[in-house]
């Protein structure tokens, strides 16, 4: 059903799980005996942050945020808002944000100054990244997949709020756009 609307799959099911396990052994090295908050921007997050927990092998604690800098469509506003807070007091700690996506940097630059500047310390795991849709610098410490600057979809993103539950990332066909 979904899947006609589908111009090639950039990273596949298969992929996504194989990398998910390598990065939750990294993440288990890293933050065991730390209790870290894992932190996920809703909404694109949660396939992926519910993938990668199982292969954190340590007490973490999880929340969520959801802030918003794209109000449809395939084109970021540059601007970006919270709209909702985490319920976990955070200063003093570890926090990993657990994002879909790095386009231009503007939401991940956002949420580590705001929880930063609330004392908490801050790293980032996403799984795509896009570095050619830079414009602010902020970087993750932990990438799942480097891809193209391409408009993805799947496994989280999504294109006017559909595709978030495809398997897989993949490539709209242009006809979905101009619909
Ligand atoms: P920025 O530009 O702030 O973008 O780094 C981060 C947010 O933008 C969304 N985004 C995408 N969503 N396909 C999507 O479905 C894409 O190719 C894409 N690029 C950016 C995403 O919500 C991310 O959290
Ligand atoms: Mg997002």
């Amino acid at each position: 059903m979904l899947e006609k609307d589908i111009e090639k799959v950039l990273v596949s099911e298969e992929q996504i799980r194989v990398r998910s396990t390598e990065l939750g052994e990294i993440l288990t090295a890293e933050y065991e005996g730390k209790n870290p908050l894992v932190l996920g921007i809703l909404r694109g997050s949660v396939p992926f942050m519910a993938e990668l927990i199982k292969h954190i092998d340590c007490h973490m604690e999880m929340d969520f945020m959801t802030v918003s800098s794209y109000h449809g469509g395939t084109k970021s506003s540059g601007e970006v808002k919270l709209i909702m807070d985490v319920d976990t007091a955070i200063r003093g700690r570890d926090i990993l944000i657990v994002e879909d996506i790095i386009d231009t940097g503007r939401t991940l630059k956002y949420l580590k100054e705001l929880l930063e500047h609330r004392g908490a310390k801050v790293k980032i795991v996403t799984l795509l990244d896009k570095p050619e849709g830079r414009i602010v610098d902020i970087d993750a410490q932990w990438t799942g997949f480097t891809i193209p600057n391409e408009f993805v979809v799947g496994f989280g993103l999504d294109y006017d709020n559909n595709y978030r539950n495809l398997p897989y990332v993949g490539v709209l066909k242009e006809e979905v756009y101009s619909k």
